[in-house]
């Protein structure tokens, strides 16, 4: 269960008369004092950040400063980074990195943030960091003193005073969700089988989004030879979850799609043993972010209708695994030789793209899914690719994705490739022969399945799972791609 959220709520009091645990103030890259922070320093006796500190005000650096005989227990400074470079995002960040920093030794904060950039973005993407950053993964240490705060205080000026609220509310929609995601990912694979994952759905969604599974069995009956291919393997039987979301009167309505691999050990085609393994019980980040979004819809009174389909299996290398050279056939009656059982996304994806535009009411379809490493190769840890057939959904998630702080990068679905995906023995293969440009050919499969409704496909595999803190993420599950949907769906719906 995700954990509680702190408290936030928005003041116009002058920093002296804030009684908080620590008063978080921003300073620029060089030591340039940012609103707030010269007059907590005056008040600590300093006439300019300290010089002997490491401190330099990079982005996301923090820098506690004993109080004594202020009303504040300690000064917190944190590095904006460059003045010229001010953005939201660099905002989000910031109080991220401070309230990661400060969440286990205090249980109030208060900060001059917002006061840098006034403007409601900003009351949104403070409190969005701030509350992002005040969370852990302890569900396997209930022992563990929990994270301390509970009460953060955005000083703005008067002007965003009273419609700062409703900024406050989406602010923790989001967060909340993104760490429902975040948990799902973290959470060990021996916790969190496909079935796991249902219940997961039904647990934590809201009564009014629809949840119904489809069993093994059921799956037999409703051909989805992808889905039941790759949980062959597995002690644990495939299932796939679909969810529903419908306003009074939708505008629209769309379709997301994740991958749910809740491990990947690569099957057969057995993954070599790395570090990267274990990151493989994330496999279903893709999943975890479909069902973090359905979360938030209801309370964000989204005007879209949403479908959602989670591909749940576990890819094991049990005695009845699927074999390198098999062919199977998807949902939609394409048969598929299986090249590589590494490469077993797009087959459980396959299935659930089909059934999403069966749907002739659908008009957009988007899935989520950690599908290469190549991806994380090209674009490193911070950005996911996007892939797209169509223009207008493409700018509409690049949109979404930069006011959510998220970074997609557009790469090609190049024609000329499509070519490596012909078999001798079936329709298609899953590989790709040619050994190149493995996010491409990842997508090119997929698209093989969406019957030329637009459509996108985020590979996450680099930014779904972190191992280092950085800003307003812990290490580990980041619960990539949960804002960049909300926003996409808040904005279709207006
Ligand atoms: N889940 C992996 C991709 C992955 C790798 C995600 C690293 C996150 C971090 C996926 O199922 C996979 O194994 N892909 C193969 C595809 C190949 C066999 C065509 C890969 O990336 O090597
Ligand atoms: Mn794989
Ligand atoms: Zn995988």
């Amino acid at each position: 269960m995700p954990s509680r959220l702190p408290a936030v709520h928005v003041t116009t009091d002058g920093v002296d008369e804030l009684d908080v645990d620590a008063l978080v103030v921003p300073v620029f890259r060089g030591a340039i004092e940012a609103p707030g922070a010269e007059q907590a320093l005056r008040a600590l006796g300093l006439d300019e950040v300290p010089r002997d500190a490491s401190f330099r005000g990079r982005l996301g650096e923090v820098l506690d400063l004993a109080a004594p005989g202020q009303p504040w227990g300690r000064v917190t400074l944190v590095g904006l980074g460059r003045m010229d470079e001010l953005s939201p995002e660099q905002l989000r960040r910031a109080a991220g990195a401070a309230v990661r920093h400060l969440a286990p030794k205090c249980r109030t904060l208060a900060t001059t943030l917002v006061l840098v950039r006034p403007g409601l973005e900003t009351v949104r993407a403070v409190a969005e960091g701030a509350l992002l950053g005040a969370y852990r993964y302890d569900d396997c240490r209930p022992e563990r003193d929990p994270l301390r705060l509970d009460d953060l205080t955005l000083v703005v000026p008067s002007s965003l005073a009273e419609d700062a609220g409703r900024q406050l509310e989406l602010a923790r929609l989001h967060a909340e969700a993104q760490n429902i995601a975040r948990d799902l990912v973290t959470t060990p694979p021996n916790l969190l089988g496909p079935a796991d994952m249902a219940e997961q759905a039904r647990a934590l969604l809201p009564d009014a989004v629809e949840v119904e599974v489809w069993d093994e069995e059921r799956l037999v009956e409703e051909r989805c030879g992808g889905l039941l291919a790759v949980g062959r393997g597995s002690s644990r039987p495939p299932c796939l979850v679909q969810l529903r979301y419908r306003p009074e009167s939708p505008v629209a309505k769309v379709a997301l799609v994740g991958k749910g691999i809740t491990f990947d050990t690569g099957g057969i085609s057995l993954k070599r043993p790395s570090p990267i393994m274990e990151a493989m019980k994330g496999d279903m980040g893709g999943a975890g972010a479909v069902l973090a979004v359905f979360a938030a819809l209801p309370e964000l009174d989204v005007q879209v209708e949403v479908v959602g389909y989670l591909c749940l299996a576990e890819n094991m290398i049990g005695g009845d695994a699927q074999r390198p050279s098999d062919v199977i056939r998807i949902r939609n009656g394409t048969t598929v030789e299986v090249m590589n059982t590494d490469a077993e996304g797009r087959l459980v994806l396959a299935d659930g793209l089909s059934l999403a535009v069966e749907d002739d009411d659908v008009e957009a379809v988007v899935d989520v899914a950690t599908l290469t490493g190549a991806v994380a190769r090209a674009l490193g840890k911070r950005a996911a690719g996007v892939f797209a057939n169509d223009d207008d959904l493409l700018r509409q998630l690049l949109t979404a994705a930069e006011s959510a702080g998220e970074t997609l990068w557009h790469l090609p679905l190049w024609e000329e490739l499509r070519d490596n995906l012909e078999s001798e023995v079936a329709d298609l293969e899953n590989l790709g022969r040619g050994d190149e440009a493995g996010a491409t050919m990842g997508g090119l499969f997929l698209r093989e399945f969406v019957a030329e409704r637009p459509w996108a496909h985020l590979d996450i595999a680099g930014p779904f799972w972190q191992d280092a803190d950085r800003y307003h993420n812990p290490r580990h599950g980041t619960g990539f791609a949960v804002r960049t949907l909300l926003r996409w769906l808040e904005l279709a719906g207006r």
